[in-house]
């Protein structure tokens, strides 16, 4: 496995990948990697001749007052960890490699960015369609994998790509959990002994939304306010949103459909974590 720097050693590999008939798969990621990533990786291992994953903390999707500057990074381990579940290439560029002296074009979406996480975190999708879209025209893969954790994500992408005609699949992949339930996610190595038991809390209600839809609720209204109740009973959690939308449009809904999405994001002390569930 090799680790790249440069996007021109990236095309390099994969027009020699591509000249040989082989199908590449990716994976795009910040990092510190975990279990989460790993499940894209291994599945991107089964479904392609080569695997490329991407290691890279986007500057332009974190918000001013947001965790750029403390997010956890660990190449080393990362590398062994991509390594063992047999990738092929790590692309792991600087801030400047992918945005040179007066970058100034975007690739933002309407509709589907308006809601959830796009309320409380404004700039944050259109650093993602960029840099995603730059990722793919860089690596040039034949299928690329997302994390159903971050479902608005995985919607926006699948949109995208269809809105600009990238000749890409985009397979999204089931949330992977702790034993406990609690969504993997970089971001949970912030919480403390205290708030690592709290954040149980995101799991449980998700569970509760989910079991209400199985018993036949149709009121999505009621679905939405029992979890916001059981999430109140936790002193350490503060609501951001929880919200019943529309799986393809990411929009309110009222009554319980199919496909549907019911996701929050909830403050653990100062941490903002996610969780959700789809229902198809
Ligand atoms: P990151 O948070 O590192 O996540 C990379 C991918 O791993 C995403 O597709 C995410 O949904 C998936 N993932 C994370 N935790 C997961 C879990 N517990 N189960 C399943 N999948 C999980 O998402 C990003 O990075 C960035 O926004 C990126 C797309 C790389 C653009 O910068």
């Amino acid at each position: 496995m090799k680790v790249v720097k440069t996007i021109k050693e990236v095309r390099e590999n994969v027009n020699t990948w591509k000249k040989e008939g082989q199908t590449v798969g990716f994976v795009p990621t910040m990092g510190y990697l975990h279990e989460g990533h790993g499940s894209l990786i291994k599945k991107a291992r089964e479904e392609n001749d080569k695997v490329v994953v991407s290691i890279f903390v986007n500057p332009m999707q974190f918000g001013p007052t947001e965790d750029l500057e403390s997010y956890p990074r660990d190449l080393e381990k990362d590398s062994k960890f991509c390594e063992s579940l047999g990738a092929d290439l790590i692309f792991n560029p600087e801030p400047e490699e992918m945005y040179k002296d007066g970058f100034s074009s975007y690739v933002d979406m309407s509709v589907l960015t308006e809601e959830l996480c796009g309320l409380s975190r404004p700039v944050h999708f259109r650093g993602v369609c960029t840099v995603v879209s730059k990722l793919f025209n860089i690596v040039n893969p034949d299928r690329a994998y997302f994390g159903q954790k971050d479902a608005q994500q995985l919607a926006i992408i699948k949109h995208m790509v269809q809105d600009l005609n990238f000749d890409i699949e985009v397979i999204g992949c089931p949330i992977v959990r702790e034993e406990d339930g609690l969504a993997k996610s970089s971001r949970n190595t912030y919480l403390s002994a205290e708030e690592r038991k709290a954040a149980l809390i995101l799991s449980r209600t998700v569970k509760l939304g989910r079991e209400m839809l199985e018993a036949g609720e149709t009121d999505a209204d009621k679905i939405v306010e029992a979890m916001k109740k059981n999430i109140e009973t936790e002193p350490l959690a503060r609501i951001d949103y929880v919200k019943a939308v529309d799986g393809l449009t990411m929009q309110q809904i009222k009554k319980v459909q199919k496909p549907m999405l019911v996701a929050m994001a909830v403050y653990i002390g100062k941490t903002r974590l996610i969780d959700n569930t789809i229902w198809d």
